[in-house]
């Protein structure tokens, strides 16, 4: 019998689970993950686009198994039932992929404690009820990989986003604090932190006007923003065997942003 393009792949089988998966960088993760042979679970908190998502990578990819799930990331009690739903239908998480986010740029004097706590909630909280679920689950499967997205401003900072740095950076330094305590259960646990990269939540922010598309790709020593497939690529290596004495890493992928102390 012939072997299908997608089982060939690295990731072949693997139940991998994505937070944020309706859009953006989330869908361009399922789709490589897809194309290596996954089984795949999509969270997020757009059942319309969940739906719509799901339809696309059941036509590119037909042999691919997916299911998804309603939930807020920054609802424990939802994200438990994401798990249970994920664990009922596919009986284990070998890879969870943190991603869902949202952006919160205002200036820190008009920043609400409404504005700060969604921010939170969502972008660190949710993270972490994730990881909590999923390493219950790897730890009775025997271990698995989770990828958190944080962000380069989770490891520099800009004007204007302090909840959201303060977030990412919370990533950080919990993807850090979960991979020593896990190592032993045959978890790894990494960041990955995206520099500006193409999605609907960066082409909103250049629409209005929050950020300018042409300065930073002058600033950015690869002059230019970044793909949702630079940071699937990232995605696939640090889950795939390749990586695997990579724990408590943050990986960049920024086309050079953070390193350039330049301009
Ligand atoms: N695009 C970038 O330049 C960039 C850079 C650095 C980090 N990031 C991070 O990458 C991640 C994905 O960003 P993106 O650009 O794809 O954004 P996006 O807005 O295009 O997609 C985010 C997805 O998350 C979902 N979501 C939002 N709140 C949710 C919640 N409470 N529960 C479940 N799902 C929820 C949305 O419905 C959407 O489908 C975020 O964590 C973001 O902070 C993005």
């Amino acid at each position: 019998m012939a072997i299908s393009r997608e089982a060939a792949g690295r990731h072949a089988g693997r139940v991998v689970m994505c937070t944020g998966a309706a859009q953006g960088l989330g869908r361009a993760m399922l789709d490589a993950f897809a194309a290596e042979g996954a089984r795949l679970a999509l969270i997020d908190i757009d059942a319309d686009g969940l739906a719509t998502a799901q339809a696309q990578l059941q036509r590119v990819y037909p042999a691919v198994e997916t299911i998804c799930v309603t939930a807020s990331v920054a609802d424990d009690g939802q994200v438990a039932q994401a798990f249970e739903a994920v664990l009922a239908h596919f009986g284990r998480v070998d890879v969870l992929l943190n991603n869902a986010g949202i952006s919160m740029n205002r200036p820190s004097l008009e920043l609400t404690p409404a504005d700060w706590r969604r921010a939170i909630d969502i972008d660190l909280s949710g993270v972490f009820y994730c990881c909590q679920q999923a390493g219950r689950a790897m730890q009775a499967s025997g271990g698995g990989v989770i990828l958190n997205t944080a962000s380069m401003y989770g490891v520099v900072a800009a004007p204007e986003r302090a909840a959201y740095c303060a977030a990412k950076a919370g990533v950080v330094a919990l993807s850090k604090s979960l991979a020593v305590e896990w190592a032993e259960l045959g978890i790894r646990v990494n960041a990955i932190c995206p520099g500006y990269i193409r999605t609907a939540l960066v082409d909103s922010l250049i629409e209005r006007g929050a950020l300018d598309a042409a300065r930073i790709s002058a600033r950015t020593p690869m002059g230019r923003l970044g793909t949702p497939q630079d940071v699937a690529g990232v995605a696939c290596f640090l889950a795939s065997d390749a990586a695997a004495f990579v724990t408590g890493h943050a990986m960049l992928a920024d086309g050079g942003w953070t390193a350039n102390g330049y301009m």
